[in-house]
């Protein structure tokens, strides 16, 4: 996020433009805790876990009377768009507030989950993923010395991305997934994959959707230990520790790239669009299809893992 408020300020300023930062989000806007930024206020950051401009989840916002005060405190500090880096909470917020008032609004996607359609990426999304491998590998250690099954939760409410990819990151037997949660009974297939006769461990990437009121390693650990009680079966839930630390670099440069892109969209004269990147390129995907539209979890990944898993 830090990275990507730099590039927004540093490229409206290099273009002549002022730009106001918003802290705690929507919360802020509301309230009006609007300052204008310069570019020695985000020196430094680039490197910071974080948002320097604080956020929050603002249920106000959510409603007409909330994004009308909000309207009226960027009218009272002559702000004339907006930018708003977010999930998608905060780009179908951004998409409210532009379908009511006639102000343009640009989102750019900014999740750990990586799960906006029209982007290959979402800022945050590759750190959360290095920091879960990180986090994997010293869980190895254990699971070999023991001879244990891991069930390891990863976020991700409703997709697979962060816990599929970092399965295969990690050399993992087998992650559980949203995306493939349908007909299947995962953790029968997993077992059934004889997973133990050639292991001495195993490591089960779970991503954090519910599962009959439990967090997914719970449920999955519950069941093994009633259904498989040979196996040794231990859970890690990462939580917030995926939320922080040091950006990596591909973070960085998707953050700077499209923050700086956002201001060249206003220079053009977009309006309501959200901005991604495809096969390394910028582009323009109007805000209402990104936040309506579900973003496809490529299905070979789950070959991909399956495979390299024996
Ligand atoms: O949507 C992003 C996300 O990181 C989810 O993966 C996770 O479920 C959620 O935010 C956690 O939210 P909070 O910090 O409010 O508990």
């Amino acid at each position: 996020m830090n990275a990507c408020i730099r590039a927004i300020t540093r490229s409206a300023i290099y273009n002549g433009i002022k730009v106001f930062g918003i802290y705690r989000g929507y919360e802020g806007l509301i309230a009006g805790d609007i300052k204008e930024l310069t570019t020695e206020m985000v020196s430094n950051t680039i490197q910071q876990g974080g948002t320097k401009l604080k956020t929050a989840r603002c249920k106000e916002f959510r409603t007409p009377e909330g994004r009308a005060k909000a309207y009226e405190n960027l009218q009272k500090a002559g702000i004339d768009a907006l930018i708003v880096i977010g999930g998608n909470g905060s780009l179908s917020g951004a998409r409210d507030l532009a379908g009511e008032y006639d102000i343009p609004v640009i989102g750019l996607p900014g999740t750990i989950d990586n799960d906006l359609y029209g982007t290959d990426s979402t800022i945050g999304y590759d750190t959360a993923l290095n920091t879960i491998v990180e986090c994997v590998d010293k869980l190895r250690d254990t699971a070999n010395s023991h001879e244990r099954i891991f069930f390891v939760e990863v976020m991700g409410r409703d997709a697979g991305f962060l816990a599929q990819n970092s399965a295969i990151a990690s050399g993992a037997e087998a992650a559980i997934i949203p995306e493939d949660r349908t007909d299947v009974d995962q953790l029968a297939q997993f077992i059934g994959r004889g997973i133990r006769k050639s292991k001495n461990s195993s490591i089960v990437l779970v991503s954090e959707a519910q599962k009959d009121g439990m967090g997914g390693a719970m449920y999955y650990a519950d069941r093994v230990r009633k259904e498989y009680p040979q196996y040794d079966v231990r859970v890690t839930i990462l939580g917030h520790l995926q939320r922080g630390g040091r950006p990596s670099a591909a973070d960085r440069i998707l953050a700077s790239r499209l923050g700086y892109a956002a201001i060249e969209a206003l220079k053009e004269g977009q309006r309501n669009i959200m901005v991604g990147i495809k096969n390394d390129q910028i582009v323009y995907v109007p805000i209402s299809r990104a936040v309506k539209t579900d973003k496809p979890l490529d299905k070979e990944l789950i070959d991909v893992l399956t495979v390299l898993s024996i």
